[in-house]
C-alpha cells in the first residue's frame, strides 16, 4: 500500500493524486483521498486503479490544503469502496490512512463493538479511527498515542481530525515513512518517490515515532512523547531509481526483499503458541481424510514451486501429488473428482491456463485451494480456500520473491495437513516451525555475500548453453535457475535430474560449457559429486551450490557457492538465491533488459 499526506498552500488532492501515482508500484487494487476543509472531512474512496480516483476528483472537485491519500494493495478484506482507505470514526470526524497489519484487530474490533462502534468495512485498519475517537477529549496528540499503545503490529499511519484543520499526524512502526520537508507546506508518505516533485529534504522516521505537521513545522517525538532531533536526509537520486528503492533494477530489489517476504508468509500465520493459523483455509481433518489425491497445477515459475511442494506433502502428509503445468493438467483428463484437492498455485492469480485448469477441476467437484499473492485476484476468488502469500507487490517479470514465499506457503500447507492427520510428529513439526523461522536470516547471509556470485556471472556471461543439474528437491531448484537464466539473460539453460544426464544430454558437454550443480541434500551427495565428476572431466566449468562444510565437493567445482547449514528438507528456499542472482548478474552485464525480458509478460491472460 502507499500513503501520502499534505499540509500546506496547494490544492491537497493535486498533490495526493500525483504523489500516489508515484507509489502504485506498491500495489493498486483500490485508491481514496480524505481533504480536511475545516468544516467536515470530504472523503473519496473507490476501488479500481488510481484513475478512478482521479476521474472523480475531476468532476467533483474538493478544495483544501489538508488531506490524506492512500493506494491499496488488500489484505484484510476483498478491494471494494467499503474497504478503500481512508477509514473514518463513526461521525466522520476522525480520517485515517494505514500501511501494514493491525495483528490484534480483530480482539479491538469486538472490544469496540461491544461499546457500541458500528464498523462499515472489513478491514484491520479500521479499528485505529475508532479507537482514535474512542481516546478523543478534544486533544488529538493525546488521543493518537492513547491509540496507537493499543496497537500490536506493524504500521505506518497518516492522520486528519475535523477540528485540526492546521495539523496532520504521522506515526510509524515497522512500516516505513518519511516527512518530507518543504515551504509553507509539509508531507508524508510512505517513499520517497512520492514527494519528489515537491522537496528533497526529509526526515526518515524511526519506529515508534510519531511526527506533527503544520504549515511551517514539523515536530517529530518519541515512544514516550519526548521531542527528538532529526536530521534532514537530501535526497540526490531521481524518481525512477527511488521507486526501486535505491536499487537499479526491481528484481534485484525483489530478490533483495526475500527475508521479509518469507518472513511475513510465515509469521502471521504462527499464534503465539507456533501453531498454524491458515485464517483463508477450513480443511478440517475430516475433509482430509475424504482426499485421496492432491494435484497441485501452475505455470512457469509457480509450477517450479509445485514441484517442491509435492515432495512436502507427500512427506509431511502422506498423501499422493501429482504436480502438473496447468496448460497440459486440463487436456489429459485427469483423475480428478470431489475426493481431490486441487492446489493452484499463482503468483498474479489472473494467469489464464491456471485459472482454467481450476474451473475444469471444479466443475468434477474438486475442492480448490489456491496459493496466490494477489488478494481478489480471479483465483482467489474461484477457489474453495485461499492461502495469500506476503510477498507484496512483484513488479521484475521474472520471479523472486514470489517463489520463495510460495515454497513457504507450500511448506506451511503440508505441515497443516500432516498435523490434522496425524502423520507427523509434535516434535518434528516444532523442529521444521524452528527451521523456518531461521530462514529469513540465512537468506540474507547468501545475499550478504552476492560479489562472489557477480563474479561468477563475470566469469559465464559469454556462454551461449548452461546445464543445470540436482537431485531431489535440488531438482526442481535447477529447473527455477535455468529458467530464470533463460528469461532474463537469453542464455540456453537445461535443468536435468543429475542421475539422467548420462543417459543421453551428457554428449553435449563441451570445454568451458558452465554447469551448475545444486548439491545440497545430504542423502544424495555422494551420488551427486559422481555427477559432477563425470560433466568436469569432460571439460564442462563446474559451479556448485553446497551448504557450509560440505568441503568434499571442492574437488568436483571449478567454483562453489556455499549456503548457510539448513534441514535438508527446506534447502530449496536457500538454494533458489544465489540462482537468482547469477541470472540477474548475467543479465546486467549482457546488456539485457532485466525487469521486462523480450516476448514476456507479468501475468499472462491468455491460453
Ligand atoms: C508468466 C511469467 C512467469 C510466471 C508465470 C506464472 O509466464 O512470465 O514469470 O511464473 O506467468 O504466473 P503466475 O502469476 O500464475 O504465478
Amino acid at each position: 500500500c502507499g500513503i501520502v499526506g499534505y499540509i500546506g498552500n496547494k490544492k491537497a488532492t493535486d498533490v495526493l493524486v500525483e504523489g500516489l501515482s508515484k507509489l502504485e508500484y506498491r500495489g493498486y487494487d483500490s485508491a481514496g483521498a480524505a481533504i480536511n476543509t475545516g468544516e467536515s472531512l470530504q472523503v473519496r474512496k473507490f476501488k479500481g486503479r488510481l484513475a478512478v480516483l482521479e476521474e472523480n476528483l475531476k468532476n467533483f472537485p474538493v478544495e483544501g490544503n489538508l488531506g490524506i491519500g492512500h493506494t491499496r494493495w488488500a489484505t484484510h478484506g476483498a478491494p471494494s469502496d467499503k474497504n478503500s482507505h481512508p477509514h473514518l470514526n463513526m461521525d466522520e470526524t476522525i480520517a485515517v490512512v494505514h500501511n501494514g497489519i493491525i495483528e490484534n484487530y480483530m480482539e479491538l474490533k469486538e472490544e469496540l463493538m461491544s461499546e457500541g462502534v458500528v464498523f462499515k468495512s472489513e478491514t484491520d485498519t479500521e479499528v485505529v479511527a475508532h479507537l482514535i475517537d474512542k481516546y478523543y477529549k478534544g486533544d488529538l496528540f493525546d488521543a493518537v498515542y492513547k491509540a496507537v499503545a493499543k496497537l500490536r503490529g506493524a504500521y505506518a499511519l497518516g492522520i486528519t481530525c475535523k477540528d485540526y484543520p492546521d495539523m496532520l499526524i504521522a506515526v510509524r512502526k515497522d512500516s516505513p515513512l518519511i516527512v518530507g520537508l518543504g515551504e509553507g507546506e509539509n508531507f508524508i508518505a510512505s517513499d520517497i518517490p512520492a514527494i519528489l516533485k515537491y522537496t528533497r529534504d526529509i526526515y526518515l522516521l524511526e519506529n515508534g515515532e510519531v511526527a506533527v505537521l503544520t504549515r511551517d513545522d514539523v515536530k517529530v517525538y518519541n515512544e514516550n512523547k519526548e521531542e527528538v532531533k532529526k536530521e534532514v536526509y537530501h535526497v540526490t537520486w531521481d524518481v525512477e531509481a527511488a521507486s526501486k528503492g535505491g536499487y537499479d533494477h526491481f528484481m534485484i530489489k525483489e530478490i533483495n526483499e526475500q527475508p521479509n517476504g518469507v518472513k511475513e508468509t510465515l509469521v502471521r500465520r504462527l499464534d503465539e503458541n507456533r501453531n498454524i493459523k491458515l485464517d483463508n483455509i477450513n480443511l478440517t481433518k475430516e475433509d482430509l481424510d475424504k482426499i485421496n489425491k492432491v494435484y497441485i497445477v501452475a505455470c512457469g515459475t509457480a509450477y517450479h514451486a509445485g514441484l517442491v511442494g509435492r515432495y512436502a506433502i507427500e512427506k509431511f502428509a502422506k498423501i499422493p501429488v501429482e504436480t502438473d503445468v496447468a496448460s497440459e493438467f486440463r487436456y489429459r483428463d485427469p483423475f480428478v473428482d470431489e475426493n481431490t484437492l486441487l492446489i493452484v498455485v499463482s503468483q498474479s492469480g489472473e494467469t489464464a491456463d491456471t485459472l482454467a485448469a481450476l474451473r475444469e477441476a471444479k466443475s468434477k467437484g474438486a475442492r480448490i485451494l489456491a496459493i496466490t499473492n494477489v488478494v481478489g485476484s480471479s483465483i482467489s476468488r474461484e477457489a474453495d480456500d485461499v492461502f495469500y502469500t506476503w510477498a507484496g507487490p512483484e513488479i521484475a517479470v521474472a520471479s523472486t520473491k514470489a517463489y520463495t514465499t510460495q515454497l513457504v506457503s507450500l511448506y506451511m500447507i503440508a505441515l497443516d495437513m500432516a498435523m490434522k492427520k496425524g502423520t507427523i510428529t509434535q516434535e518434528f513439526y516444532n523442529q521444521v516451525i524452528n527451521d523456518l523461522e531461521n530462514i529469513p536470516s540465512k537468506i540474507e547471509e547468501i545475499l550478504n555475500n552476492s560479489d562472489e556470485i557477480e563474479k561468477i556471472a563475470e566469469e559465464i556471461k559469454e556462454a551461449k548453453n548452461a546445464f543445470y543439474i540436482g537431485r531431489g528437491l535440488d531438482y526442481y531448484v535447477a529447473m527455477e535457475g535455468a529458467l530464470k537464466i533463460k528469461e532474463i539473460s537469453y542464455m540456453h539453460a537445461e535443468a536435468f535430474a543429475a542421475g539422467e544426464l548420462k543417459h543421453g544430454t551428457i554428449a553435449l558437454i563441451e570445454e568451458n560449457i558452465p554447469v551448475v550443480a545444486i548439491a545440497s541434500q545430504g542423502s544424495l551427495f555422494e551420488k551427486m559429486v559422481s555427477n559432477m565428476e563425470e560433466v568436469k572431466a569432460r571439460g564442462a566449468y563446474v559451479i556448485a551450490v553446497a551448504q557450509e562444510g560440505n568441503k568434499e565437493v571442492e574437488k568436483a567445482a571449478d567454483r562453489v557457492i556455499y549456503i548457510p547449514k539448513v534441514n535438508d528438507i527446506l534447502a530449496s528456499i536457500l538454494t533458489v538465491i544465489p540462482l537468482q542472482l547469477l541470472s540477474y548478474y548475467v543479465s546486467v552485464k549482457r546488456g539485457c533488459d532485466v525487469d521486462k525480458p523480450r516476448n514476456l509478460a507479468k501475468s499472462v491472460t491468455v491460453e
